[in-house]
Formats: structure tokens, C-alpha cells, sequence
């Protein structure tokens, strides 16, 4: 099973790139078969939508194929944004312009938000209403805000973690087991026949 995480920091060295690494680092150790393939945007830096991707501009297919590629062949996804002036990134909101239900459709979305203090459910509330409509994309009712992370997860260990840090280390393990059972589930849903993005192009 192959997991896209997606970073949605623009900042290079982000708390959400450290987050990402570490959910992926779980992935792998947990031994469930699961293969992370991590996005970052700020290293990814894709511009922000125009026409040209709706019009198959040379320009965005060599930006976007490989992407999509590697998305495709993705069976869900964990999405991290950390919380800015209260909202997600605009990074991310632009990977939602690019990304479409080719890629995301009927896959599911684990949410993870991050916050340097006592913030991150903002970005929760606006991902999980937003984001979803065309690119069909199924976020799990589970999601993870990782508050004071700065302080957490920054070793692979967890021993001689605090109480928050080895806390906050389940609950990621329980939304990774998680979403991998969801993948599971959805992928009865796109084999089913019943998908019809043709007709339906966009969501309502
Ligand atoms: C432009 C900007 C706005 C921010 N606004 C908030 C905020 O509204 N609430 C919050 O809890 N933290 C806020 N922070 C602090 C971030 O939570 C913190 O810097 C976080 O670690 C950034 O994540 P990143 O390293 O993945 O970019 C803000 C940080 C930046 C750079």
C-alpha cells in the first residue's frame, strides 16, 4: 500500500516537513506494509494555478505529470498544514487547484495539523470543508493536531519522550493504522463500477 504525504508548509525546513518524516518513518517501522511517498511543497515550490492547467499547457504537464504520477499510484493520503493567521497554507490550497479526482478521487485523507502553540484546529475546519469538492477526496472523521511541535517528535525513539510527545506518538500510530484500513475500504469503492467522473466531472 502506498501513502502520499503531503507537506503543506512552503517554508523550507518546516515543523510540517518534520512531521511528514516522522509519520513516514512510522510507516515504514510499523510493519504493515505501508510505502510512504512524501511531498514536500516548499522543496516542490509548484507556481500558482493558471489557465494552462486546464489547457494542457507543455508548461504544467512537465510540472504536473510526474506528480500526478506518483499521486495516481497512491492508494491515500495524509495531508499536514501547519496553522497560519489561522488558516491552512496557501501552498496547499493551490495543490488542491492542480490535484484532481485522477489522483485523489475516492482515496482517503488523513488531516494533520501543526502549530508552534495551542493553535491548529482552524486549519482542521477549513481542510476538511474545502479542498474535497472536486478532487473527491475522502477525509477520515480521525484527524491529528500537533500542538507545541516544536517540542515534539524530534527524535526517533520514544524513549525518554515526555508525556505529551509519547501521547501524541499513539495517536499518530492509531490515525496511521487507521487510514490504512480506510484505503482498504475505498478501494472496494473505486473498483465498484459505480464512480462516474465522466458524467460528473465536478463535485455539486
Ligand atoms: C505567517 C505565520 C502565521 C502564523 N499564524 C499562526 C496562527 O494563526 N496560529 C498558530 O497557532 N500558529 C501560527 N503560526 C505559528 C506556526 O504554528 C508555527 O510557526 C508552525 O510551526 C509553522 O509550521 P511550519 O514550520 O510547518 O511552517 C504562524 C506562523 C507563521 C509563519
Amino acid at each position: 500500500m502506498k501513502i502520499g504525504i503531503i507537506s503543506g508548509s512552503h517554508r523550507k525546513k518546516s515543523q510540517s516537513r518534520k512531521v511528514a518524516d516522522f509519520m513516514a518513518g512510522r510507516m515504514i517501522q510499523m510493519g504493515q506494509e505501508i510505502k510512504p511517498w512524501l511531498l514536500d511543497l516548499a522543496e516542490a515550490n509548484f507556481p500558482m494555478w493558471d489557465e494552462g492547467v486546464w489547457s494542457g499547457e507543455e508548461k504544467w504537464k512537465k510540472i504536473w505529470s510526474p506528480i500526478a504520477q506518483e499521486l495516481s499510484s497512491c492508494d491515500g493520503f495524509v495531508v499536514i498544514s501547519p496553522e497560519w493567521s489561522g488558516m491552512a497554507t496557501p501552498a496547499l490550497k493551490n495543490f488542491f487547484l492542480l490535484a484532481s479526482s485522477r489522483e485523489l478521487g475516492h482515496k482517503p485523507g488523513l488531516i494533520v495539523t501543526v502549530s508552534s502553540g495551542m493553535g491548529g484546529s482552524f486549519p482542521v475546519n477549513e481542510i476538511r470543508t474545502s479542498g474535497y469538492k472536486n478532487t473527491r477526496i475522502c477525509y477520515l472523521p480521525e484527524h491529528l493536531v500537533i500542538r507545541n511541535v516544536e517540542k515534539l517528535l524530534n527524535v526517533v525513539h520514544d524513549t525518554d519522550v515526555t508525556p505529551d510527545d509519547q501521547y501524541i506518538r499513539g495517536r499518530i500510530d492509531y490515525a496511521i493504522r487507521l487510514l490504512a484500513e480506510y484505503a482498504k475500504g475505498l478501494k472496494m469503492v473505486r473498483d465498484s463500477g459505480q464512480v462516474d467522473h465522466k458524467t460528473y466531472p465536478n463535485g455539486m
